[in-house]
């Protein structure tokens, strides 16, 4: 790392969404990440960074991967980390959200991670809390460190994100993932392919990011017009769970699979080395076959294990401060 990009302070207190950084701050996150990641690897995975710091992990929305390595982010960088789910908590005897936040910001933590089904749930709490506050997902809006551990796995492959051609297939609509990895891959430079069925793709997803993605994300309502040349294969899954009164927008899972469905009939038309990627929970034989999603071109895993880098990146940048220290980490 350079001593310029050691010496940048992140200028932000929270991390809300992709919307609010710009190419400077991922970069800064991904090289940071980049620094960590061999912490992961060590025998002893420890280090006194963020030593009598408190981690509060608020998941009101189910999750695996977010929620677990979140935690071992924040165990691994020594902090105290604390999770609290919605069933187990006092939010399922009606406390609303903010009294939650305000009774736990009275116990004086560092960050609070939050996930919740609400679009907005982790920027109202950020207005009402004195700590800083990772949105860890919340309904449609955006999901930051998801993106940020994709471009960090798209970058370990690729080299650069700059220049590349990335699919993202699947219920746009309804994705939090499309969303900030649409805005984080046209920051750093790629170009995007959009692609699902026209009932699940908003009219204005090519907006979202005003000038910028309206140059560089492009509507495809074909598969195999999505996939010609790229570099990169993001495949999503149908959001069910959000799909509610707009159930009659997707035909059914038989036919989704059909026209949308990655294997490797449609796969042979990327680049001969795209990478196939999923942010999880696959469902298998649906927008992916197995084969596919278990071949050698597959870095889902990899996805997985950047994301405990990307967020010890994230716990340290807003827990800590700034990066003048960062010889301490590698002590
Ligand atoms: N990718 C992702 O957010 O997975 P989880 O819902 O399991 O956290």
């Amino acid at each position: 790392m350079s001593p310029t990009k050691a010496a940048r302070v992140f200028p932000h207190r929270h991390l809300l969404g992709i919307a609010d950084l710009d190419a400077d701050d991922i970069g800064q996150i991904l090289d940071l990440t980049d620094s960590l990641r061999e912490i992961n690897e060590r025998a002893i995975k420890k280090v006194p960074t963020l030593r009598g710091r408190t981690v509060l992990n608020l998941f009101l929305e189910n999750s695996t991967r977010t929620r677990v390595s979140f935690e071992i982010a924040g165990k691994r960088m020594s902090a105290d980390t604390i999770n609290i789910s919605g069933s187990g908590s006092s939010a399922s005897k009606g406390e609303t959200m903010l009294d939650t936040a305000r009774n736990l910001m009275a116990m004086n933590p560092d960050v609070i991670v939050i996930r919740h089904s609400a679009s907005g749930a982790p920027a109202l709490i950020a207005k009402h809390v004195d700590c800083a506050v990772i949105n860890a997902g919340d309904g449609t809006h955006e999901h930051p460190t998801q993106a940020l551990l994709d471009c960090a796995t798209i970058r370990t492959h690729k080299g650069s994100i700059a220049g590349l051609e990335v699919a993202i297939v699947g219920d746009i609509d309804h994705s939090r993932v499309a969303r900030s990895n649409i805005l984080a891959l046209a920051k750093m430079g790629a170009n995007i392919r959009v692609c699902g069925p026209a009932t699940l793709i908003p009219r204005s997803i090519t907006e979202i990011g005003g000038a910028l993605t309206r140059s560089c994300v492009r509507v495809c309502h074909k598969l195999e017009d999505a996939l010609e040349g790229a570099d990169v294969v993001m495949m999503l899954r149908i959001q069910n769970e959000r799909l509610g009164k707009n159930a009659s927008r997707f035909a059914n899972t038989r036919e989704y699979s059909r026209y949308f469905g990655l294997n490797a009939r449609t796969l042979a038309l990327a680049k001969d080395d795209a990478i196939i990627m999923h942010p999880g929970p696959i469902n298998r034989g649906v927008e992916m076959m197995p084969d596919v999603a278990d071949s050698g071109r597959s870095v889902i895993l990899e996805q997985v294990a950047n994301g405990v880098a990307v967020r010890m990146a994230v716990l340290y940048l807003l827990g800590r401060g700034n990066l003048t220290d960062l010889e301490a980490i590698h002590q």
